[in-house]
């Protein structure tokens, strides 16, 4: 019989990397809005480390759940939708989707680039590699202003998909089933 949800794996790693990434969201406007010496001053110095190596750590780790998600596509494809979608909610869905998995692959990527450039560590919990020296403070900068724009086109992007995730669940057509945990 053909499955009607993803497998438990992809259930599970779907509700992790979004745990994941309204931690990182959450973290990344805070030291977008306050700047690094304004999260000192409100936190202090120890959280204020703590807090920058949590998000590149939770960031590299995001990564890897990412991939693996799409890795597991070869061995557990999406399942067929038991009620069929319309032309437009196929193309809403898919686009959609295909720009949260360019953005969940490429925030990382320009985060860890951006990082390093400027000089600053590259940190993996207790792991930590040195940023380039000599640095380009100038490039750093535009690179980290890019990654604050694509955590705002995440944030706009998630918020069509968390909308329509609802619709679907007072809609009880079966879709938020598809991914629930349960
Ligand atoms: C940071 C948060 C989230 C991220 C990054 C995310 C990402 C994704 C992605 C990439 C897919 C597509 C899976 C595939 O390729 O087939 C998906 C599916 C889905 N997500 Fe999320 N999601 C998040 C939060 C949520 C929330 C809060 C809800 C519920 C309100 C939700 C409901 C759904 C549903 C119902 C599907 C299945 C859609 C379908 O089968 O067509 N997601 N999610």
């Amino acid at each position: 019989m053909a499955r009607t949800r993803y497998s438990f794996t992809q259930r599970l790693l779907h509700w992790l990397i979004a745990l994941l990434v309204f931690g990182l969201l959450a973290m990344g406007f805070t030291f977008w809005s306050l700047g690094f010496e304004g999260v000192k001053d409100t936190f202090g110095s120890e959280l204020t480390n703590t807090f920058y190596m949590a998000h590149k750590s939770f960031g590299i780790l995001l990564f890897f759940l990412v991939v693996l998600r799409l890795l597991l596509f070869r061995f557990s494809p999406a399942p067929e939708y038991q009620t069929a979608l319309t032309g437009t909610e196929r193309v809403i869905s898919t686009t959609t989707h295909l720009l949260l998995y360019l953005l969940l692959i490429g925030m990382p990527i320009g985060g860890w680039l951006a990082t390093s450039i400027s000089g600053f560590p590259i940190q993996f919990f207790g792991w930590a590699q040195p940023g380039l020296d000599p640095a380009d403070q100038e490039l750093g900068r535009q690179l980290f202003l890019m990654h604050g724009i694509g955590g705002l086109v995440l944030l706009a992007i998630l918020l069509l998909h968390i909308g329509a995730g609802l619709m679907h669940w007072k809609r009880k057509d079966g879709i938020m089933t598809r991914i629930s945990l349960p």
